[in-house]
């Protein structure tokens, strides 16, 4: 089967204070699939993120989001046109409940979006159950759930996922697997994943990314039997 693709960036530049960080990024996301970034620390993976959102400004380079160029373009502008950000550092309000946390994050308060927080409450049980309580009081897995049903309560159409099982206990990270193979069900999303157990269980594509561009694409299956690639970029065996 062909898929659409929904974002492609063609040999991409980014710099952040003199330094080169995305050198000639090109990559493609196919609607309605998982596709994994994937590659050593300071790689490359989370600039790539920020580069897509406009947080990072693209110098040159072409990113284009649902046939439109968005390169150029503001963060909310992104955001607007349906792209939701899961940033490492869980961006959550501690001092709010999760119920406000929760509000908080709807661009519109209509039926479709309280039928989406619901099943994100079904999709993780303890935020419902810590519906009253506030952010801080919740584990690091928690807060990483919360951030992630946050950014999924609006209707995007590609979701950015930083290393979600970033510091989660291997329990934790089970129960991600478990949401996130819910969530693809019918989201689109990029995830960045250090975890190749969680990436290969997650994920339908990868991309691996090494100094600041990619080195290799394929389906995620045929990577689990490449133990070369495994071995030279991601220090895997
Ligand atoms: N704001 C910044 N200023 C300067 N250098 C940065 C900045 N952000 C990232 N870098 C550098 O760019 C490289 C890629 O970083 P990053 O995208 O965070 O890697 P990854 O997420 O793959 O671990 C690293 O060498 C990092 O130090
Ligand atoms: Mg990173």
């Amino acid at each position: 089967m062909k898929h659409e693709s929904i974002l492609a960036m063609t040999d991409v530049q980014t710099y952040m204070s003199q330094h080169h960080i995305l050198q000639g990024m090109t990559l493609d996301v196919k609607i309605g699939r998982v596709t994994t970034l994937l590659g050593r620390n300071g790689a490359g993976k989370s600039s790539t993120l920020k580069t897509i959102m406009g947080l990072y400004p693209a110098t040159s380079g072409s990113i284009q989001f649902d046939h439109q160029e968005i390169a150029k373009m503001e963060p909310f502008q992104i955001a607007r046109l349906g792209v939701g950000y899961v940033p490492e550092e869980q961006a959550i309000f501690y001092h709010l409940s999760v119920e406000e946390n929760m509000t908080l994050a709807m661009l519109t308060d209509n039926p479709t979006t309280r039928e989406r927080c619901d099943r994100m409450m079904d999709l993780f049980p303890d935020l419902k159950r810590f519906w009253k309580s506030k952010g801080g009081v919740l584990s690091g897995g928690q807060r990483q759930m919360l951030a992630i049903a946050r950014a999924m309560v609006n209707e995007n159409k590609l979701l950015l996922i930083d290393e979600p099982s970033k510091g989660l206990a291997p329990i934790l990270t089970d129960a991600l697997i478990v949401a996130f193979n819910e969530l693809k069900k019918t989201e689109t999303i990029i995830l960045v994943e250090q975890n190749f157990y969680m990436a290969t269980q997650c994920g339908d594509d990868y991309h691996i990314i090494d100094d600041g561009r990619v080195v290799h694409s394929d389906l995620i299956e045929n990577l689990e039997k490449n133990e070369e690639l495994k071995h030279k970029y991601l220090g895997i065996g």
